[in-house]
């Protein structure tokens, strides 16, 4: 198969869909790759990197699109894009369909078949191709809480691990998924006093059991919220509750009952945000401030960490890009059920409930689409 790797033209996108090695795989296995020139330069992958592994360089977008079969990318298609798209394309990226209503119209026109990372689904429910950003976001929860928690940038003035006679920083979780999880070990690594509430009390017991000594589990309540923000240094939101908007755990009268300079990290502000005085921020202005507390809201934090990001990225997408080069699309999602989730929108019609009932379109089965044709 031939595929094509865009470079990724969304404000401040510096992602890239495939690494050198992961066009080495797909040489290996006889398919061949054309990669935009520096598409990988945000990530520090050179044109260099790439032909090393195989590639063949374009100078344009253009070029890419016109010669794919499959494209692969990080982020939905933006408007410039859409004209280069070819019907009976493959594009497998993120699509998030259900926030974009003039995106999931230049879909179903261009006669694509849009298989979205994000609903990519396992038969245990977990997300495979949405979890390692998750993992990124957890994690640089704790590093930009503690950078806004230093006097200079509006936090209090403290260090999350403390020093020897001086108490480490508080700092509540809430939601022990992927990104809570995530957040706990790396706020605890650094010494600070942890507690994780979450309404799953199955996961709680799970969490208290292979976390270290500095971190507690609390059940997720209002009378246990309001007890613990009077305490807390840092606040990280990850909850979730799957397809709806994330519940407001912290309400706007509860900043009155933290301290000043308390900071809260807003991870699970892509779908929402579960503080009441949330709003989405950019990378550019990631901070401001209600009643003395400090807000970081940005909905795209691993975009700050490309080369991490990158690679966890790519390292959970490539068995399925693999798979879809080898046996086509339609072979590949009807051998296998998760990437069979994964498919949105194809060839004109729409086979993703969520996206029909968002937009109030007519839901194809999938089943007609893949029963159909015998050989892909
Ligand atoms: N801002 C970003 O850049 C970014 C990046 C990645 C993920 N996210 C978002 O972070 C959020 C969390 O993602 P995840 O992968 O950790 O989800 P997850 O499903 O793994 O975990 C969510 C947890 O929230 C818990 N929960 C639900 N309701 C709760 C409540 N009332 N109180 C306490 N806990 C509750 C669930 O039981 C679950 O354990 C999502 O909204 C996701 O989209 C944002």
């Amino acid at each position: 198969m031939i595929i094509g790797v865009p470079k990724e033209i969304k404000n401040n996108e510096n992602r890239v869909a495939l690494t050198p090695a992961g066009v080495a795989e797909l040489k290996k296995h006889g398919h061949e790759v054309y990669v935009q020139s520096t598409a990988g330069i945000g990530s520090g992958i050179s044109d260099e990197d790439y032909t090393g592994a195989g590639a063949t360089i374009l100078a344009t977008i253009e070029e890419v699109y016109a010669i794919a079969e499959m494209i692969v990318k990080v982020k939905e298609p933006i408007a410039s894009e859409y004209p280069l798209i070819k019907a009976n394309q493959l594009l497998f990226t993120y699509f998030h369909f259900a926030s974009s209503e003039e995106l999931t119209h230049a879909m179903l026109e261009s006669g694509a078949v849009c298989l979205a990372y994000e609903t990519v689904e396992k038969a245990d429910r977990s997300l495979p191709l949405l979890i390692p950003m998750s993992e990124v976001a957890g994690r640089m929860a704790v590093q930009e809480g503690a950078k806004y928690l230093e006097k200079p940038m509006g936090g209090r003035g403290i260090l999350l691990g403390g020093v020897a006679g001086v108490k480490p920083a508080n700092v509540l979780v809430l939601g022990g998924g992927i990104v809570g999880t995530q957040s706990a070990k790396m706020a605890a690594g650094l010494g600070a006093n942890v507690t994780i509430v979450d309404v799953n009390l199955q996961r709680l017991r799970y969490l208290e059991d292979i976390m270290p000594a500095n971190v507690d589990t609390v059940m997720s309540n209002e009378y246990n919220l309001r007890q613990l923000v009077q305490h807390t240094d840092l606040i990280i939101g990850g909850v979730l509750i799957p397809g709806a908007k994330a519940p407001f755990l912290i309400t706007k009268d509860m900043l009155k009952l933290m301290r000043p300079g308390t900071v809260m990290v807003d991870v699970a502000i892509d779908q929402g945000g579960c503080f009441e005085t949330s709003h989405a921020t950019t990378h550019q202005d990631p901070i401001f401030v209600v009643d003395d507390i400090v807000h970081y809201c940005v909905a795209n934090m691993p975009g700050a960490v490309p080369y991490t990001s990158t690679l966890a990225l790519t390292n959970a997408t490539l068995p399925y890009a693999l798979q879809l080069a080898n046996k086509g699309w339609k072979k590949a999602c009807r051998d296998n059920e998760e990437l069979k989730k994964g498919l949105n929108i194809v060839h004109g019609k729409t086979v993703y409930k969520g996206v029909a009932d968002a937009w109030d379109l007519s839901l194809t089965p999938v089943e007609d689409i893949l029963g159909k044709v015998i050989v892909a």
